[in-house]
């Protein structure tokens, strides 16, 4: 019985319907913190593990663990390195221990939309970022979308000085914190996983994030509602370790690469409309969802921009204005 029960867990613990390996595959493991579906991470994971379970059978298997089931994205770092898991995609935000670079994707009203976030990704620049994280042992393989954040808290949020004296969970990114602070509000880092928690037992007041994992993770739920300010981008590495990826012998390198390009591409083009549905879920499971007159949108981003300058040094003036050239 004891036996047929962890069976059963295991089963549970990898979301896709393909995680029985067979003797003689190579177990790809893929480790991420959301939602296992309903969510462009999660649904993007699960792409990957079909096609790869499909177009690789009998060299490879992949098996996805959702939720912070496996490691949360510290920890997933540091597993990548030790080959106890092949790939992550951790949110740009949380690299700040392997590049500064990424500081870039974090700098409050960059990119207006998911089309210009797509337009610098696929840029020469976007590419050339990948690269960031080489000296560490990563090897980006791609940029995924996640949306654009909002802000909800315990109580109404309708001009930046609304926040004052709040406590905001953030994302391990010190843009975040300087964006925070530049309302006048307090920051405090925490994993994803602890977020519902800090919020519901008011260790913070409130929180930033995409439109699914509010819903997903229903923080609507602990908040009095959410203001649909679009101030910041949620996107994630697709990453994998160096030398794992140059262990693979060229063809099935060349095979496994070619099927991340187009999951990637797939995966990114439909991020807008599951954004929307999540969005449309929170009203209809009876959350409040503010939005601002363009007036008042403009107190915002003229509270919030002016953080661009603290990190022009770390990202590159170049940089930041060839990613602010899109869609603007
Ligand atoms: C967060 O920590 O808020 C996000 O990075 C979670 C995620 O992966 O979307």
């Amino acid at each position: 019985l004891i036996g047929a029960l962890s069976a059963l867990a295991l089963t549970t613990l990898a979301s896709n319907a393909y995680a029985q390996c067979d003797d003689g595959e190579m177990v790809i493991k893929f480790s991420h913190v959301v939602a296992a579906k309903g969510h462009p991470k999660g649904d993007a994971a699960t792409l990957l593990a079909e096609r790869v379970n499909e177009e690789m059978n009998g060299t490879a298997c992949m098996e996805v663990y959702p939720n912070s089931t496996l490691y949360d994205d510290d920890k997933v770092m540091e597993a990548l390195l030790l080959g106890d898991v092949q790939l992550a995609a951790p949110s740009l935000a949380k690299f700040e221990a392997y590049t500064l670079k990424y500081r870039l994707f974090d700098l409050p009203f960059l990119f207006p939309t998911l089309d210009a976030v797509n337009d610098f990704t696929t840029s020469d620049a976007g590419k050339e970022l990948l690269k960031a994280t080489e000296d560490e042992g990563y090897t980006g393989l791609g940029y995924w979308s996640s949306g654009l954040k909002q802000f909800s808290a315990g109580k109404p949020l309708v001009e930046p000085n609304d926040a004052s004296g709040l406590k905001f969970r953030v994302q391990t990114s010190d843009v975040a914190v300087a964006m925070i602070e530049a309302m006048g509000a307090s920051a405090q880092k925490l994993a994803f996983n602890e977020v519902y928690g800090a919020l519901q037992t008011g260790v913070v007041d409130g929180q930033e994030n995409s439109w699914c994992n509010i819903y997903t993770q229903k923080f609507f739920e602990v908040q009095d509602g959410i203001t649909e300010t679009n101030h910041q981008l949620l996107a994630y590495l697709l990453v994998t370790s160096t030398e794992w990826l140059e262990g693979l012998e060229p063809e099935v390198r060349d095979q496994f690469l070619s099927i991340t390009d187009a999951v990637t591409q797939e995966a990114n083009a439909d991020v807008a409309d599951k954004e929307a549905a999540c969005r449309q879920n929170i009203l209809d499971a009876g959350g409040e969802i503010r939005e601002l007159t363009p007036e008042q949108r403009e107190e915002w981003v003229s509270t919030m921009k002016p953080v661009w300058e603290q990190f022009e040094g770390d990202i590159g003036a170049d940089l930041i204005n060839a990613a602010a050239s899109n869609g603007s």
